[in-house]
């Protein structure tokens, strides 16, 4: 009785206070612009009393008037019928230091404009559209204040579009709700047709949505020459959002990831939406300067950071994906948790992760300076881990006959190596979650610091998929649980990145696309040459990748006899561009992917892989165009050395970066590894070259990249003995 009185208090005066603004002329209306003035938004409500906003670039427009709205279950939706209540506009300009990052220190400076909407009838409630305004772009999400008319809700839909002003060249993936593993296509939006990706043979899960959907990040390029990048902001306890692109009036909508029943999200109020992000420039450069997403997270929740650390590490990895080792001890199948003896198996004589194989690992961690070794298949279960839909495939704590755990931590710490933990879940969920506290005390004893997870496979609970809100959810839960174990995560499989890592710096790199691993041979059509001057334009927009770069061995045939039975032979780069991935593919955590044997016959461009450095001071973009080139030079966070990146598609290019980012005055020198000039990724893609020069501030270097080629220079400051011995670079 009591809460029916209040309740129909508040609504009398929430009703009275909307009559008094209406009266007093709160304008239907607002207008905001981004500090410098160059982007202009503006929010109105229709006749209907639909919020709508509009986005312009000085004075070209890049969102038409677009209708924003949320769909409700069994209650009026949320996207007509409102009056404007208030308008607040405030100011933010500060800097922050990420705990890692592509840079020190990251300016967030934007004006944002928060619209109260009151909806009335039947019980009026209240909505407010937050926008924030950056030089580069716009944020935007929905909140719902704890109201009387609202509390527990169903999210069936939201109506947030983005309404283009032509049809516009896009670089898209199929709109999905289980993997974000496609090869992108680059095509006209009137020409999207997702339904190709039903040929993806090469996905485990896939759910197409339809053949008008695509993903975020979401690239596009006008006619006009404007880069526009659509995806979204810290992603919590709500699906992830794919695109339904109108063919013909080049209008894109959001589509949520529905959960088992056909819901998108269960929702309480006080509560919001994630950011919808709109990044625009008419210079690529600046898409992927944009710091915008990460602006819009929340600040981390771990107060101390001291125990997260960037690295670099090998694995026992590759020779599973290239077919060299098995992940599974036995081929027996049929085996079964809690029951089968692992040890009565008959061993199958290809097992990568033993005892000595990892001894091997560690002894070439150490010798090469990696930080850590991961090592998949250490545990039971992968005889029987592939395509079963079981709930009990692993329990993340038995290790192999061959594995001593023990042993192979002690040799790891006699050698200053971290072992790097592998939980594979199979997707079954439920499963892990029942388990990981045992997993992660497993970890913590044993002196694991850092966890690999993976969901290949379709999801358990049954009906959920990878990106809706039970996984959302539970990816965050993994992370929060992690950091209060101090443990470190990359995630395999889990919903694309949206920034998340500035809240769980922990969280230091996801897969969430087509890795690296699409070209062991085993996909019938690996990755394409331009693949990875797409990535950064798009997926990384989220966050790092652990792309796992660094092949050498780029031809298959010349080891042929295990490779029987593979698909293709070949990666589709040279050997210069695996190395220039360390630095345009940004991450705090990066693997050097090949065998050991791979590098030991290349010690010269190995060198490259080991001084890279993984957290920076500083980034500069000096050439990037989606789909064609990428030239990344970056500052080492500790120390004065710099690192540069340039790679190609499957046209040959000359790069050209300007190394005035030096310091002036100072002498440096520069190691240049070069796609060798009979180098080219289909015939000749292991041909690569090394010279050394003495470099400076002014001078400006000329890359010549082969077709699919790439290059990779580290700087340091000159010494003394330097200044006889290296010739000074001419240009
Ligand atoms: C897929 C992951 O991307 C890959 O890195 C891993 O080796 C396999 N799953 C097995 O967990
Ligand atoms: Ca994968």
């Amino acid at each position: 009785m009591k809460q029916r009185a209040t309740q129909s208090r508040a609504t009398m005066a929430l009703s009275i206070l909307l009559l008094f603004f209406l009266l007093a002329g709160t304008s239907q209306a607002q207008h905001l612009s981004s500090p410098n003035g160059r982007l202009q938004l503006d929010v109105a409500l229709t006749q209907r009393g639909q919020p709508t906003y509009t986005l312009s670039l000085e004075d070209r427009v890049v969102i038409q008037e677009s209708q924003l709205g949320i769909e409700l279950s069994g209650t009026r939706s949320l996207v007509d019928g409102f009056s404007v209540f208030s308008a607040d506009t405030t100011s933010t300009d500060e800097t922050w230091s990420p705990v890692w990052g592509q840079e020190r220190s990251i300016r967030n400076n934007y004006r944002e404009l928060a619209v109260t909407l009151v909806q009335s009838g039947d019980g009026d409630r209240s909505m407010i559209l937050r926008f924030r305004l950056f030089d580069d772009g716009l944020g935007f999400r929905y909140e719902f204040p704890a109201q009387n008319n609202l509390r527990n809700f169903i999210v069936t839909g939201e109506k947030s579009t983005f309404d283009l002003t032509g049809d516009h060249t896009a670089f898209w993936i199929p709109g999905d709700y289980d993997t974000n593993e496609y090869a992108y296509s680059t095509t006209r939006l009137s020409d999207v047709d997702a339904t190709i990706g039903r040929d993806a043979n090469d996905i485990a899960v896939r759910t197409i949505i339809g053949a008008d959907y695509v993903q975020t990040p979401l690239m596009l390029k006008s006619d006009d020459g404007l880069y526009v990048n659509i995806h979204e902001a810290a992603l919590q306890n709500y699906p992830a959002m794919n695109l339904r692109v109108d063919r013909e009036r080049y209008t894109l909508t959001a589509q949520l990831v529905p959960d088992a029943v056909g819901n998108a999200a269960y929702l309480q109020t006080p509560t919001h939406t994630p950011w919808r992000t709109i990044i625009v420039s008419a210079d690529a450069r600046d898409i992927l300067r944009s710091r915008t997403i990460l602006n819009l997270n929340e600040p981390s929740r771990i107060s101390d950071t001291a125990w997260i650390r960037p690295a670099k590490y090998v694995g026992i990895w590759w020779g599973m994906h290239i077919g060299k080792y098995t992940w599974n001890y036995s081929d027996v199948g049929n085996t079964k948790l809690g029951e089968t003896d692992w040890s009565a198996l008959p061993p199958n004589g290809r097992h990568g992760a033993t005892t000595e194989n990892t001894r091997r690992y560690i002894d070439f961690a150490a010798d090469h300076g990696f930080d850590g070794v991961l090592v998949e298949g250490w545990n039971v279960g992968w005889e029987d881990w592939f395509g079963q839909w079981k709930e009990e495939v692993f329990d993340f704590v038995t290790p192999y006959p061959d594995f001593d755990v023990e042993a192979v931590t002690r040799y790891a710490e006699s050698k200053g190596v971290e072992l790097i933990m592998h939980h594979e879940t199979s997707a079954s969920v439920t499963n892990y979650e029942r388990r990981l506290d045992e997993a992660f005390a497993f970890m913590k004893r044993n002196g694991y610091n850092s966890v690999k997870t993976g969901y290949v496979g379709r999801i358990i609970p049954r009906g959920e998929h990878h990106d809706g809100q039970w996984m959302v959810n539970h990816y965050n839960r993994v992370a929060e649980k992690a950091a209060e174990n101090r443990i470190m995560i990359d995630a395999h499989e889990p919903v694309r990145p949206t920034g998340l890592h500035r809240t769980w710096p922990n969280w230091l790199a996801s897969e969430a696309a087509r890795g690296n691993e699409f070209n062991s041979g085993w996909s019938p059509t690996g990755n394409p040459p331009e693949h990875e001057t797409i990535l950064p334009f798009t997926r990384l927009m989220g966050g790092p990748m652990d792309y796992t770069p660094g092949i050498f061995q780029i031809r298959f045939e010349e080891f042929a006899p295990e490779r029987m039975g593979q698909m293709r032979s070949t990666v589709q780069t040279t050997l210069a561009k695996q190395l220039a991935l360390y630095v345009t593919m940004y991450s705090p955590l990066q693997m050097a992917a090949d065998l050991p044997e791979n590098y030991e016959k290349r010690l010269d461009a190995l060198k490259f892989i080991e001084d890279v450095a993984v957290d920076w001071d500083q980034t500069v973009v000096a050439e990037a165009e989606p789909g064609d080139y990428i030239t990344i030079a970056r500052k080492a966070k500790t120390g004065d050395s710099w690192f540069i990146g340039a790679i190609t598609d499957e046209n040959p290019r000359t790069a050209t970066i300007n190394l005035d980012f030096l310091d002036a005055g100072r002498d440096y020198v520069a190691t240049l590894y070069l796609d060798a000039p009979d180098a080219d990724f289909e015939s000749n893609p292991m041909a690569y070259r090394i010279e050394t020069y003495r470099v400076s501030n002014r001078n400006a270097l000329r890359l010549d990249l082969a077709r699919s080629g790439g290059a990779a220079v580290s700087i340091r400051p000159a010494s003394a003995t330097d200044e006889k011995r290296i010739r000074r670079y001419k240009r």
